[in-house]
């Protein structure tokens, strides 16, 4: 088993149809980075549908669980564009390289087509469709993780369901590293419960812990921040992307990109474009 040389993280883009098309550029400027940085394996960490209509937290009482807050706030939104806006971020990001891949194919560069491992993790927003049929099954010809795994397929991505752990590089990526009743792994508790170097999202924060094993070797477990439009943080909001070289037997180093640092790098270039 050879390294993976450059893995990127990137979790909770949380796409909504009621963002601006400038709150949704950050979708491309993600995309100029992936074709900039080319890394040779990319874990979406979930999360990129937002799906509020489904939200019980937004009142939706399409879930077989009650809505709790704000209600009438999911009513304001649309199973179907809801389903778009996760799908067209995919679409905003994967279409920068996508088209730089068409030119080259046209002109006999077939060297230069980038065509990274792709992964998907289904996270607890993506949950919302499975979970909606079972009280409504009729929503499952409208939008259902079926379709969304034939999307992802189709664009190149592998889905990875949300109780599985994807293992890469001695690591555990996973939306939501799960207790033994189903709820989140507090940071500290990360590597002492999984005994392995892990990645996870959900909580949208950015933390790291490590822990330097009889053998020498460093494990981590870091939570990897969040993609959100930056006019929707909440205080605990970590954006940004996380870049791992060297990814080899649990062992990797990394950065943390804040995201203002890839909109510096890449607005110029997609304002261009939204305007266009
Ligand atoms: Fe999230
Ligand atoms: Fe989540």
């Amino acid at each position: 088993m050879r390294p993976i040389k450059k893995l990127l993280w990137v979790s909770d883009g949380h796409a909504c149809s009621t963002e601006s098309a400038q709150e949704f550029e950050r979708f491309s400027w993600l995309g100029h980075f992936i074709a900039k940085e080319k890394p040779d394996t990319i874990v979406f960490g979930g999360d990129f549908w937002d799906n509020p209509s489904l939200n019980t937290h937004k009142g939706s009482t399409l879930l077989p669980s009650a809505g709790k807050e704000a209600p009438g706030a999911a009513a304001k939104h649309d199973i179907l564009k809801d389903w778009n806006a996760g799908r067209d971020a995919m679409m905003k990001i994967l279409g920068v390289f996508k088209a730089d891949n068409e030119r080259h194919r046209k002109a006999g560069h077939r060297e230069r087509i980038y065509d990274p491992d792709a992964y998907y993790l289904e996270g607890n927003h993506e949950e919302f469709w499975t979970r909606a049929r079972i009280k409504h099954p009729s929503i499952g010809s409208l939008v259902s993780n079926e379709a969304a795994i034939e999307f992802l397929n189709g664009v190149g991505i592998q889905w990875v369901p949300a109780r599985e752990k994807l293992l890469l590089g001695g690591v555990a990526f996973q939306h939501i590293h799960p207790d033994g009743r189903g709820q989140p792994i507090v940071l500290n508790s990360l590597l002492p419960e999984l005994l392995m170097s892990n990645v996870s999202g959900h909580t949208h924060g950015y933390g790291e812990r490590e822990k330097i094993r009889a053998d020498g070797k460093v494990q981590r477990a870091i939570v990897g921040g969040c993609w959100k439009s930056p006019e929707r943080l909440g205080t605990k909001d970590r954006p940004g992307l996380l870049l791992m070289e060297d990814v080899f037997q649990g062992e990797f180093h990394h950065k943390f990109i804040p995201q203002h640092v890839v909109a510096r790098e890449y607005r110029s270039i997609t304002w261009g474009l939204a305007a266009a």
